[in-house]
């Protein structure tokens, strides 16, 4: 198993912290969808700088947020405090998950567990199943092996798996990239109730870039 590297969020500043403390589209659904299914316990899984983790306690939510980097758990909790709600921080690797079984009734992983190789992946996929309680729901997000960056020459670890190559905060950190097949073959011990996949446009100061990822919605069955 390829070894696990956190972001760098010391590179993360101005602009580029404004975006990451944004919640994003889907998170508002999900709140919505967890709240009227009474789920209460959430995990944002690789929170980053917890835009979701406080996003989620302050719609109700006990939140605990979870991350490798020690620099964006110390983030996340001086941004709770300033908003004035309660979570829970942990770092650690998410390959070994440092909650009891069925601790949580709502996981959320975006743009987060692709940063392993396959045999990773398998391992994170059985601690979701693990920290889940039954009938509880994961929804995550997986690079796409029609990204641009599957295609570039990087460091190859497996047929899924390429170290990233960048002046940036994901310098030398394993991606994963999936497709259809292999994702139902990755979720087969869970319900799969929605996957589809989506083509996000990035302008950064006129610089139109675009990748692909897949949204995938599991249950605990
Ligand atoms: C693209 S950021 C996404 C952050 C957050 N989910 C969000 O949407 O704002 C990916 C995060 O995953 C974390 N990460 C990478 N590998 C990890 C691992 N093995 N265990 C836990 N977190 C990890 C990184 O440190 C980083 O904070």
């Amino acid at each position: 198993m390829v070894d696990s590297k956190a972001w760098d969020w010391d590179k993360v500043k101005g602009d580029h912290e404004r975006h990451w403390q944004e919640p994003v589209i889907e998170s508002y659904y999900l709140i919505n969808r967890w709240l009227g299914q009474n789920k209460k316990d959430f995990l944002d899984l690789g929170c980053g700088l917890g835009r979701h983790t406080i996003q989620f306690a302050k719609a109700g939510f006990k939140a605990s947020g979870f991350d490798l980097s020690e620099a964006s758990i110390t983030r996340t909790g001086e941004y709770a405090r300033k908003a004035n709600v309660a979570v829970d921080l942990k770092v650690g690797d998410m390959l070994s998950l440092p909650y009891a079984d069925n601790s949580f009734d709502c996981v959320y992983c975006r743009n987060v567990i692709s940063h392993t190789d396959t045999a990773g992946m398998r391992k994170i996929i059985s601690e979701l199943k693990r920290v889940l309680r039954k009938g509880g729901e994961c929804y995550l997000t997986l690079r796409s092996k029609q990204a641009w960056d599957f295609q570039q020459d990087w460091p190859i670890v497996d047929e899924n798996t390429k170290i990233r190559v960048e002046d940036g905060p994901e310098n030398g950190i394993p991606h994963f990239y999936a497709d259809y097949n292999l994702i139902q073959d990755l979720f087969k011990d869970f319900d799969i109730v929605k996957i589809f996949q989506v083509e996000d446009f990035i302008n950064r100061g006129g610089n139109i870039t675009s990748s692909f990822h897949w949204h995938v919605l599991i249950c605990h069955n």
